[in-house]
């Protein structure tokens, strides 16, 4: 195709190329005549810039009128400046006057504008994400995105990483989230499944004898999704061989330095702060607790001075061994609705309901529990948890496991109502000593807390023999998750690298030795063969992306984003396949 192609793009001319004839190729991203003069906003990847057709050139200006939006178009003509400067835009001192142009291609009306404050809906731009994708803020995203990459592959470069890719087609372990499973033409019957995470590759790897290893990898999860849950998403996955959990922090926070420096042009301060996982818990009812939050708005455990309160409530919870714990809200108007409110919350939680204590400005107490516990008592929580004129007391009591992440939950709900989180802020955070196994109610069994090739602290390693449900989730391991700003952003471990203790962590969680073999025994059988002790970690890369680029939603960093049902809008996927494909896979479906 002949045409007269760009030397210039639509974000770069500014008054000093006033004088020079160029050309812009580009879509229209708007069309107006003001007074008989036709404007015309061209849209590339880089920015916009104002065309401008004149009427007194007649035939140009006739075509002009009858350009569509999204109609693609290569404009020759000549810099000028404006007279009306739009200060918005990097282009807003200049505008084009058009002697010559030409349509590339047209376009049919979008079923949307493509605007950067755009109205249709979330399943309306999936379905046109090309059109969607057109919008500088998703293009500025994936440009960041870009630069992010670039980081990774420069940063680990330097510290002798290797970049190794790890099989799509593996076999399935079902540890985890649901598998994607596909189905094998050659064997009829047996099924590969995509990847969850590299992981045993990463070990076996380590075992290869390559002691830095490091990939940008998709990760596949049949799971629910939400904001920063996608089904196939991206990590940043390292492993290395000879270090312990002190390495990984270091390497690792060296990476989130470079990263914010080049991308923020901040300074984040290193080490990052470590807090272990029973503290997270007690003190923020979460272990990835967001740090950002006016106050800090810490829990109190208060059942110790609440003992023999004779509140019959209070007192049938510390006789089941449960937890009175409270949060206080500093200075902030609390009526009675944003009360109900939170009552309706935490009866959602699973958690009868919640007490308070409020101080009014001229210190006048109300609680609806004063009556039950008297003044002294009230006085002595409002001493406890120091709190002054103005502030709220939320007090919650039950089974330790609800009180806690109960009040994390109230925690994050009052923050958000009351606008006290300080956006500008990065707040970084290790969690470690991790239990490393939970026990599934469901299921009947127990389960790995991160996942099951996680190595338990030497103190604990005794407890791998013990029956005693108590002892068994005691047990505390090597590994940790990087928390920022109350989003997981990675998670590690130092790994088993001893066949012995992998059986036995195997047994704890319901596999048979044979079970093991079966499922696993690629990796006991590696770990035969001197299998040095390793650890790493796994980053999200949308999660990142998506905090570099101030967003809540991980798929607004992602070009080509599935919907909340799993699907693809765009081209449709999952789709019904030919009878043929199923008879080759030797599949017949059944309807349910
Ligand atoms: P984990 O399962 O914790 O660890 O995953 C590591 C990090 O990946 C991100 N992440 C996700 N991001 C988007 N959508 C998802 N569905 C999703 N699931 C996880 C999170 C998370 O912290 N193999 C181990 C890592 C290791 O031990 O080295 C693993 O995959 O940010």
């Amino acid at each position: 195709m002949n045409f007269n192609k760009r030397t210039h793009n639509c974000g770069e001319l500014n008054l000093s190329a006033v004088g020079e004839t160029i050309t812009l190729n580009g879509w229209v991203a708007k069309k107006r005549d003001l007074g008989g003069i036709l404007f015309i906003d061209l849209r590339d990847r880089y920015g916009i810039t104002q065309l401008k057709i004149n009427p007194d050139n007649k035939n140009l200006y006739d075509s002009g009128i009858k350009l569509g939006n999204e109609f693609v178009i290569s404009a020759t003509g000549k810099v000028i400046k404006r007279e009306s400067i739009n200060k918005y835009l990097p282009t807003g001192e200049i505008e084009i006057e058009v002697t010559n142009f030409e349509i590339l291609n047209e376009s049919e009306t979008p079923p949307f504008n493509v605007e950067e404050d755009v109205k249709a809906s979330d399943d309306l731009r999936l379905q046109y994400r090309y059109l969607d994708m057109r919008r500088h803020t998703l293009t500025d995203n994936l440009i960041l995105r870009n630069n992010v990459y670039h980081i990774v592959h420069e940063y680990f470069k330097n510290f002798g990483f290797l970049e190794i890719e790890t099989p799509i087609l593996m076999k399935s372990t079902p540890e985890g989230a649901r598998d994607y499973l596909v189905p094998s033409r050659v064997h009829k019957g047996k099924f590969y499944a995509l990847p969850q995470s590299p992981q045993t590759y990463k070990q076996i790897l380590m075992v290869a004898g390559l002691d830095k290893y490091v990939q940008i990898c998709k990760c596949f999860r049949d799971e629910d999704l939400r904001a920063d849950r996608q089904p196939e998403f991206t990590q940043i996955d390292l492993e290395m061989s000879f270090v312990t959990q002190e390495d990984i922090f270091q390497i690792s926070e060296g990476f989130f330095r470079q990263v914010w420096k080049e991308i923020m042009n901040i300074d984040i301060p290193t080490p990052f702060r470590i807090m272990t996982y029973n503290d997270a818990i007690q003190t923020y009812g979460s272990d990835k607790p967001d740090l950002r939050i006016k106050g800090e708005m810490k829990i109190h455990t208060i059942t110790e001075s609440l003992l023999n309160s004779g509140f019959k409530v209070f007192d049938d919870v510390i006789t089941s061994k449960g937890t009175i714990a409270a949060i206080k809200l500093e200075k902030q108007e609390v009526t009675r609705k944003s009360i109900d409110g939170i009552t309706d919350f935490v009866k959602k939680l699973g958690l009868g309901g919640i007490a308070y204590i409020k101080i009014a400005k001229d210190g006048a107490v109300t609680s609806p529990i004063q009556k039950f516990l008297g003044e002294e008592k009230i006085k002595e929580i409002i001493s406890n948890l120091q709190a002054e004129p103005g502030d709220t007391i939320f007090i919650l009591s039950g089974d330790t496991k609800k009180v806690y992440p109960a009040l994390g939950n109230l925690r994050l709900k009052l923050a958000e109502d009351f606008k006290l989180i300080d956006e500008s802020k990065y707040e970084f955070l290790w969690i470690i000593d991790f239990p490393l196994f939970h026990y599934e109610e469901e299921e009947n069994r127990y389960v790995g807390e991160h996942h099951i090739f996680t190595m338990p602290k030497d103190e604990f390693l005794r407890l791998l023999d013990s029956t005693s449900r108590e002892e068994i989730e005691s047990i505390r391991a090597n590994c940790y998750d990087l928390v920022l700003n109350g989003t997981e952003l990675g998670s590690g471990s130092i790994r088993i690298h001893k066949p012995g203790i992998q059986k036995k962590v195997f047994n704890i969680i319901g596999l048979t030795d044979e079970e093991a073999k079966e499922k696993f025994g690629f990796l006991l059988e590696a770990f035969q063969y001197g299998a040095p002790p390793h650890g790493g970690v796994a980053f999200g890369f949308d999660r990142l992306v998506a905090i570099l680029c101030g967003l809540k939603s991980i798929r607004d960093v992602i070009a080509f984003p599935k919907s909340v049902s799993a699907s693809s809008l765009m081209d449709n996927c999952p789709n019904i396949v030919e009878d043929k494909q199923l008879k080759e896979l030797g599949i017949s479906i059944t309807k349910s």
